[in-house]
């Protein structure tokens, strides 16, 4: 399931972000790829000693964990430290598969990754993010604040920025539900008891639905 998040993040939220995201601050993005994906990896990211890192690492990390469909969507168990990319004009990360296993303390799966855009999609020429389905190539260019959300085993790339500058803040996801199917069947349950206690309130319906909703997520979680 490829899922588009919006406002994750506020105005104010993005206003903080681009005045503390100091271009002079950003590196060349190869280190934090693997040995196959660097060789298409031209970006660059926020430094890891930068100032504000940890701030600007809040304010995502605070969006995420108040944005419901993103809560009931991935079912975080851990999510990596957020990286900030930026690509300016001629930068561009070809086709590659994220990683299957990330850091060491602690050491986690990707089951999902995120790509949060930052930057207004008027402000540059190309950046599309774009991700291999079954369905053929999905492609995506979102507003500031938005979001993707895309299962870690996909082949994807960004394409070549021509014109301004892509700033994004991106991570992984291990999820408490490893298997996507049974991940977007709960997702599916959890989406339908909400409806049906925004329309009736808690009624039996309701609770059977939440019943289903934690039991299957007991037979299938993993924490
Ligand atoms: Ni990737």
């Amino acid at each position: 399931m490829i899922l588009s998040i919006a406002n994750v993040l506020s105005s104010a939220e993005l206003q903080t972000l681009h005045q503390k995201l100091d271009p002079e601050d950003f590196v060349d993005g190869k280190t934090s790829a693997g040995w196959h994906a660097r060789l298409v990896k031209h970006n660059t990211q926020l430094r890891s000693d930068a100032p504000f890192l940890s701030e600007l690492r809040n304010v995502v990390g605070q969006a995420l964990k108040n944005n419901s469909l993103f809560q009931m969507a991935a079912l975080p168990k851990t999510i990596s430290p957020i990286l900030f990319s930026r690509y300016d004009r001629g930068m561009e990360y070809g086709t590659h598969v994220d990683n299957a296993f990330m850091g060491d303390n602690p050491r986690m799966r990707s089951d999902l990754s995120f790509t949060l855009f930052l930057s207004d999609p008027a402000t540059y020429e190309g950046g599309e993010l774009v991700i291999e389905t079954t369905q053929g190539e999905q492609s995506f260019k979102l507003e500031a604040g938005a979001m993707i959300l895309y299962p870690s085993s996909t082949l994807h790339r960004v394409e070549p920025v021509t014109e301004g500058a892509r700033l994004a803040a991106i991570a992984w996801v291990q999820s408490l539900v490893k298997e996507p199917s049974e991940r977007e069947i709960l997702f599916d349950l959890d989406t339908i008891r909400q409806m049906t206690f925004a329309r009736d309130g808690k009624n039996y319906e309701f609770d059977l639905l939440t019943k289903s909703y934690a039991n299957l997520l007991r037979k299938w979680g993993e924490i």
